[in-house]
């Protein structure tokens, strides 16, 4: 039997807390399991990006680069990976060259060594200044291709988007389904496909919102996939990964065995399963996101964006709306040319599409976000947009099609000058830089623990009854 082992990632440091616990996993219920995850032989482990720099300072009072560091320290043997949102870096707009280039360097020196960088719309161009700075500060560059299904998005057209992904320099080539869509024999296909087209490894990433995601990474093995995301059992499957010990075992004796061993697995789910009994204890962790829940496989929209949505028809009074919104979603992805739905395009359609049900007219209320979108200023949408409805959000403005960063002046002097005194260090920069809201009473928090007050907990506001309120787009990740 010729052996091609299965190379796993773990996602219990990043994306199984952002996805089940709003990312509240703290650096100090990670420290006593470090040593352990170090000595599984992962292929890496993802740690950091995403939702875990702006929680660490919005909500933990931490420091992201000294939890980055910290990590590092403790596990010199594995490559730690990050997140990144392409030219949007870890925030929610288009940030100049000279910034996504700092940034790629201060993350690689702090200790990533994998970064996989995505764009929402698989604009090429907004990735390829985040490839070519992690590739010239010694990383490896993995690119993600955004999964959706459209009447655009068929295989041919992911297989071409990833063939320019390896002349680009990408290092490996994930399969981001974000939001749950990939079942499993079209796994196997598009797993198929990619290897037959592409010399780079494949890395499976998916979730098990709505069940499939086991099944999912099976057939991505069977199919030759080299990578696959998992997390440890205790924060795992519902809207996270699917169990790395499931599939160590499943694997076990056969070509793709991934040679790693469950009892030492065992050891770390031990310590993980206190962490996830202290979020559901403190309510970070609600139950229900373990179950299977099978709405995204008809709505074909990540779990974080129904959450959403509901959330802000409550606000406005209007829960009775939710089926009227779940049935407009799609008019609006198609009128915006089938933008796949991760964040920020996500909130941008699932926000028009509630102003669109609650406005009494479609596309009466439209949020800057949604004018940015099909102004180009996020890139190049996929498919053709809706021209009536693109006149009636933008009137007569001009439409862009360059790269939307080709129009950014140099920005870091800038961020440098307004940081001021609160930035100790270049991180200090990019972290104000990144949420210039949150970072400043962090900084002078950390700077001066005695006189700054700690950051007010986390604290749900109260919904009130107001159509104009859900003007302000939901920024809370969802779906990545
Ligand atoms: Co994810």
């Amino acid at each position: 039997m010729k052996k091609n082992p299965l190379k796993i990632t773990e996602t219990i440091l990043r994306d199984a807390h952002q996805s089940q616990a709003a990312t509240r996993m703290r650096l100090e219920d990670m420290l006593p399991a470090l040593e352990m995850l170090d000595n599984m032989g992962y292929w890496s482990c993802e740690c950091w990006g995403g939702a875990t720099f702006d929680v660490c300072m919005r909500f933990l009072n931490e420091d992201p680069w000294e939890r980055l560091r910290t990590i590092k320290k403790h596990m010199p043997k594995t490559k730690l990976q990050m997140l990144f949102r392409g030219q949007n870096i870890l925030g929610y707009k288009h940030y100049a060259d000279d910034v996504v280039e700092e940034f790629c360097k201060k993350s690689i020196e702090n200790g990533i060594d994998v970064v996989r960088v995505f764009d929402a719309l698989n604009d090429i161009r907004n990735l390829r200044k985040a490839v070519e700075s992690v590739k010239k500060y010694g990383a490896w560059a993995e690119v993600a291709l955004s999964y959706t299904v459209s009447p655009v998005h068929n295989d041919e057209y992911f297989v071409n988007v990833a063939k320019e992904l390896e002349k680009m320099g990408a290092d490996s080539i994930c399969i981001k389904d974000m939001a749950n869509l990939l079942l499993p024999y079209h796994a196997f296909e598009l797993v198929k496909k990619l290897k037959d087209n592409v010399s780079v490894p494949i890395h499976m990433h998916t979730h098990n919102t709505a069940g499939t995601g086991d099944m999912v990474n099976l057939m991505a093995a069977q199919a030759g996939v080299d990578i696959v995301d998992c997390a440890l059992s205790p924060l795992a499957n519902g809207t996270s990964q699917p169990a790395t010990e499931s599939l160590v075992a499943t694997l076990e004796g056969t070509e793709r065995d991934t040679g790693m061993d469950l009892v030492k697995l065992n050891e770390a789910a031990v310590h993980f399963r206190k962490v996830a009994e202290k979020l559901k204890k403190d309510g970070t962790l609600d139950p229900k996101v373990l179950n299977v829940d099978t709405k995204a496989l008809m709505y074909q929209v990540p779990g974080g964006m129904l959450s959403n949505m509901l959330g802000q028809l409550k606000q406005a009074g209007q829960e009775d709306r939710y089926y009227d919104v779940l049935a407009e979603v799609p008019r609006v992805r198609k009128d915006f040319g089938y933008p796949p739905l991760v964040t920020p395009t996500s909130q941008i359609v699932g926000t028009q599409a509630v102003m669109n049900i609650i406005g009494g007219e479609r596309y009466k209320m439209v949020p800057k976000e949604s004018k940015g979108l099909l102004r180009g200023e996020y890139g190049k949408l996929p498919g053709e947009v809706n021209e009536e409805v693109r006149r009636k959000c933008i009137g007569d403005d001009k439409v862009i099609t360059c790269r939307p960063a080709d129009l950014l002046e140099p920005e870091l002097e800038k961020y440098r000058k307004e940081a001021g005194d609160l930035a100790k260090c270049e991180e200090d920069v990019l972290s104000y830089a990144l949420f210039p809201q949150v970072a400043p009473k962090f900084l002078a928090y950390r700077n001066n623990p005695q006189k700054e007050a700690p950051a007010a907990p986390a604290k749900e506001t109260a919904p009130k009854a107001d159509p104009n309120a859900v003007r302000e787009l939901y920024v809370e990740d969802c779906g990545g």
